[in-house]
């Protein structure tokens, strides 16, 4: 039976809380199969314990199958990253975990929230348009592929009120 009808027959349910200094090396490796530049668990750990940063994790039943990631400066803030597990994706999950983020960073002062996303990620463009992502500029060849390919980058913004 696919991962997810067992979690739905077992009645799991989505929650979005904040991840604690034990999800390193989870999120290490969610991060790790969602892009091909990881951050390590060492660097969720700094993460987990800086005070400017927001770590969710989004859980189902026990499993963590996403994560979202911000650093906060006065009342701005920059969302680094934010993956959900590929087992997962295309059922709508990423959204309340954004839009769940978002809330907590309102919630500590913030304003305006920026991200850079590449231009061609489909998923992600929709998901930060869904969310009231505005184009606020773009960014030649920003981003490096492993096979050496040079893709743009597109820095998004969102007044948060
Ligand atoms: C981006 C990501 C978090 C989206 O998570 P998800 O839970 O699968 O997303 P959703 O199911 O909520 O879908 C988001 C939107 O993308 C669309 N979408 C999903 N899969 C898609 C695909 N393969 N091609 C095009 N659009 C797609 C959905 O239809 C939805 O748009 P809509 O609301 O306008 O219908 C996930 O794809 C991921 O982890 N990707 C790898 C990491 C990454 O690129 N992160 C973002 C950059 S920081």
């Amino acid at each position: 039976m696919k991962a997810w009808l067992t979690e739905w027959w077992r009645g799991g349910t989505a929650a979005i809380e904040p991840a604690t200094l034990r999800d390193a090396s989870r999120l290490a490796q969610l991060h790790g199969a969602s892009f091909h530049r990881g951050w390590g668990e060492g660097e969720f750990e700094s993460m987990l314990t800086e005070r400017n940063t927001l770590v969710h994790r989004l859980r189902i039943g026990r499993n963590t199958v996403g994560f979202a990631v911000s650093r906060m400066a006065a009342d701005e803030a920059e969302i680094l990253s934010i993956a959900v597990a590929e087992s997962h994706r295309g059922r709508g999950l990423s959204r309340n975990l954004l839009l769940t983020h978002l809330g907590h960073l309102a919630g500590r002062g913030v304003r305006t929230v920026f991200l850079e996303v590449e231009e061609n990620n489909q998923p992600a463009r929709r998901l930060y348009d869904g969310a009231g992502f505005a184009v606020a500029g773009r960014r030649e060849r920003y981003y490096r592929e492993a096979n050496g390919e040079q893709l743009n980058a597109v820095l998004m913004r969102r007044d948060l009120s």
